[in-house]
């Protein structure tokens, strides 16, 4: 019974959504009966539609409150695997149509790789994707002919059509002070429009910055400017092509998917989901790898039983506000209310890293990340400890630990790690573990379970896709750079702020965090081992006990 068996099926299956390019196009397959003859043993870039990455900035910061930024002129690019797959670089014959190979074209995965090319995306038509300066629009329905569903995009290095940006602590620890590694990340985010079963994700996977095209041996003509070299830590089978090879040879047709379909091979990598979420739950997930950097994986090697087996640490450790006990902290009308855009920030501290910790921002107020209320965990960030102590209040097995926790973490960044932003639904899981109760089996009201309001029966991708169509999600201003360097705000507004369901909020002090004079304010510490702070709340509220003896809080 383990969370974790599911938590992974649901991101193995999901975070794929291949897309194949309309089968209608295939009716022009009499035009080329020349492009199955190889020029040359490789994977190809297609010519029908021309590449053009849609631009977007970010900001790498220093000094303090988002005032010394400097604007970093780059673009996105689409994932490999939403392309239009066809025979030749400019031929019309698909390659793959639904969910299934074409075998004349691809009788293994060398030969297809050479007869196969991936071709130019119509960004905003196609695929639902636009970009205005600073802003990232996913869109999760298009009303294209034949309707796209979800997608996945890489930020490319400043005025690079051919390289990932990486992102490495090292550089940043270099112009930074001590203890900063992965520092100071900080994106707006409109999931206003995302409700039960999507998930707008932003996250780092220690992909090749070349797409795997060194690893390729020449094999790999596309490249990043076509989106390859996906990896992920839940070691996806879906992956069309790992390292200039097609994963078509044991290829497996999704049963629920008619679009999505596993090969024999799966692609691993350490991955840190800097944000999952929609309107209703969200989780922030470091999870490492037993093998830094990309690998190809085979059978148990890519899952097995609670991860214990596999590459990666599939389950991670997640920080869900929902999930560790705070019911009222996220959601629309709630102290981080997702009615309305907000910004969130993620601090990795330290050289290595040992913990990672979340800040919202909205209406000018910086919102501390809510405590754990669950007896036995502290605190309200992840750390090893942090992780350790949740696994044993929730009876997960802990391979976040046995993967190497925060240090492998660490390892991966210093490598650099690639931004990936996505939407995607959840053809295996219906999105459950993020903002439902999951697993179905276990008890909505044991410990970890459950993880948002969303019903048990909410999330299926045909219900989503025909009721959500419309949603989009859309990710801005993202910046990067030391701790404290990215926003501005005034200090404590989760811990001074009052929520009026219904009536926004109402800022009733500017003081520093967690203290109002003499006595804690709402959510802030109030008493505990050790603990020195104030121990009392000013009024309304009373010092609880949340997680004695450790933990006592203003509610
Ligand atoms: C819950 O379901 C999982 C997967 O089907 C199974 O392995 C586990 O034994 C079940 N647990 C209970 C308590 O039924
Ligand atoms: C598969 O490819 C071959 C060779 O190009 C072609 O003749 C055939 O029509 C294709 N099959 C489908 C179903 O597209
Ligand atoms: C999970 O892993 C532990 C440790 O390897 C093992 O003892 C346990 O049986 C596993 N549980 C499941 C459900 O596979
Ligand atoms: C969809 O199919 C996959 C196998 O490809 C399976 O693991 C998953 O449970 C299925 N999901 C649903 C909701 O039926
Ligand atoms: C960032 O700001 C917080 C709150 O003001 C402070 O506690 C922390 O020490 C700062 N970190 C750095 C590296 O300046």
């Amino acid at each position: 019974m383990d969370a974790h068996l599911f938590v992974l099926a649901a991101l193995a299956t999901s975070l794929f959504s291949s897309r194949s390019y309309p089968s209608v196009m295939s009716r022009y397959s009499f035009l080329l009966l020349a492009a199955l003859l190889p020029v040359a043993l490789s994977q190809l870039a297609g010519t029908n539609t021309a590449e053009n990455h849609p631009a977007l900035t970010w900001q790498k910061c220093t000094g303090t409150g988002g005032t010394s930024c400097t604007t970093q002129s780059a673009s996105i690019v689409l994932d490999a695997n939403w392309r239009w797959l066809h025979q030749g670089t400019n031929g019309f014959t698909n390659c793959y149509t639904g969910n299934t190979w074409n075998t004349t074209a691809c009788p293994d995965g060398k030969t297809c790789a050479a007869n196969c090319a991936l071709d130019g995306a119509d960004y905003s038509g196609t695929y639902g994707i636009s970009t205005s300066g600073n802003a990232l629009t996913l869109k999760f329905v298009t009303d294209s002919q034949q309707p796209n569903i979800g997608s996945r995009v890489y930020l490319m290095a400043p005025g690079s059509t051919t390289e990932y940006q990486t992102f490495n602590y090292e550089n940043q620890e270099f112009c930074t002070t001590e203890h900063l590694i992965l520092n100071g990340r900080r994106f707006d985010v409109d999931v206003s429009q995302l409700p039960c079963g999507l998930n707008g994700a932003l996250y780092f996977s220690q992909m090749d910055a070349d797409g795997g095209v060194a690893k390729s041996n020449g094999a790999n003509k596309a490249g990043p400017k076509y989106g390859t070299g996906y990896c992920d830590s839940q070691c996806p089978r879906d992956i069309k092509f790992i390292n200039g090879v097609a994963n078509s040879a044991g290829w497996t047709a999704s049963p629920n998917d008619t679009n999505a379909g596993t090969g024999t091979m799966g692609t691993c990598c350490p991955e840190m989901d800097v944000w999952e979420a929609n309107k209703i739950s969200a989780a922030y997930t470091p999870h490492p790898c037993s093998i830094l950097g990309q690998s190809t994986c085979t059978g148990t090697s890519c899952s097995a039983a609670n991860s214990t087996q596999g590459t990666c640490d599939q389950a991670g450790c997640d920080f869900n506000s929902y999930r560790m006990g705070d019911t009222t902290f996220y959601g629309p009308g709630m102290t981080v209310d997702t009615s309305q855009k907000f910004t969130v920030v993620t601090q990795f501290i330290g050289s290595p890293i040992t913990e990672i910790k979340r800040f919202y921002v909205q209406n000018g107020n910086v919102i501390a990340n809510s405590q754990s209320q669950i007896s036995g965990v502290t605190g309200n960030s992840i750390t090893d400890s942090f992780c350790a102590a949740q696994k044993t209040a929730f009876g997960d097995t802990n391979t976040f630990a046995s993967k190497g926790g925060l240090g492998v973490m660490s390892q991966a960044s210093a490598a650099g790690m690639v931004l990936v932003m996505s939407i995607w639904d959840d053809h295996a899981a219906d999105m459950l573990w993020l903002d439902a109760p999951y697993p179905p089996n276990k008890s909505a009201s044991s410990p970890g379970v459950t993880r948002g309001t969303c019903s048990p029966s909410s999330g299926a991708p045909s219900d989503v896709e025909s009721a959500s169509a419309n949603a989009q999600v859309i990710y801005s201003n993202i910046k990067f750079g030391s701790l404290n360097s990215t926003f501005s705000g005034t200090p404590g507004g989760g811990s001074t702020t009052t929520s009026n369901p219904g009536g926004g909020s109402t800022t009733t002090t500017s003081t520093p965090p967690g203290n109002t004079g003499s006595c804690a304010a709402q959510y802030a510490q109030c008493g505990g081992s050790p603990w020195s702070g104030p121990t009392c709340c000013v009024s309304p509220f009373s010092c609880k006990a949340i997680s004695p003896p450790y933990y006592s809080q203003c509610l």
